[in-house]
């Protein structure tokens, strides 16, 4: 499959995003922007770290779990250890969360602003191995830019 262009989307994202002043509807264009841009995706959006937890945000797809602890599931261990991670198969990832049965790999960022972690970007897909190399560097990118606006804003998401 070959994949959006994140360079194309990265700066789309800072025309889309630009200098609004509010945090949650930045962090929903932005999930919205991403979502409508990669194919064979399911469920895409934020955990919002809150008092030690992950708390659903802004989202496209199927409702899903309200809050994860820090160190549970692919989202957790993300948060936990501040590491992207990339799931080939769900079904063999200890712990996983099935929000949407749907899911059977996954593309978790860590969203770090000013050294702090604020929350996680959760991508699923319905496919097996569905995000390559080029998936992950691509959106490490788009949070980064996503996370440098964040620092210019009064409050996080
Ligand atoms: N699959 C995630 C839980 C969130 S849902 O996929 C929306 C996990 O195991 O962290």
């Amino acid at each position: 499959m070959i994949g959006p262009d994140y360079t194309l989307l990265d700066s789309q994202l800072r025309a889309l995003l630009g200098d609004e002043p509010d945090a949650l509807a930045a962090a929903s264009n932005f999930v919205a922007h991403l979502y409508y841009a990669m194919e064979d995706v399911n469920w895409l959006g934020i955990y919002v770290l809150r008092d030690d937890e992950l708390v659903l945000g802004p989202f496209q797809g199927k409702p899903a779990c309200v809050r994860i602890e820090l160190g549970r599931g692919v989202c957790g261990t993300a948060a936990a250890t501040k590491d992207t991670q990339r799931v080939d198969d769900v079904h063999a990832f200890p712990g996983h969360i099935a929000c949407d049965a749907d899911s059977r790999s996954e593309l978790v960022v860590p969203l770090i602003v000013n050294s702090q972690l604020i929350g996680v970007l959760d991508i699923d897909s319905p496919s097996l191995a569905r995000f390559s190399d080029a998936d992950l560097c691509g959106v490490e990118r788009l949070c980064a830019t996503f996370c440098r606006l964040q620092s210019n804003r009064e409050c996080f998401i």
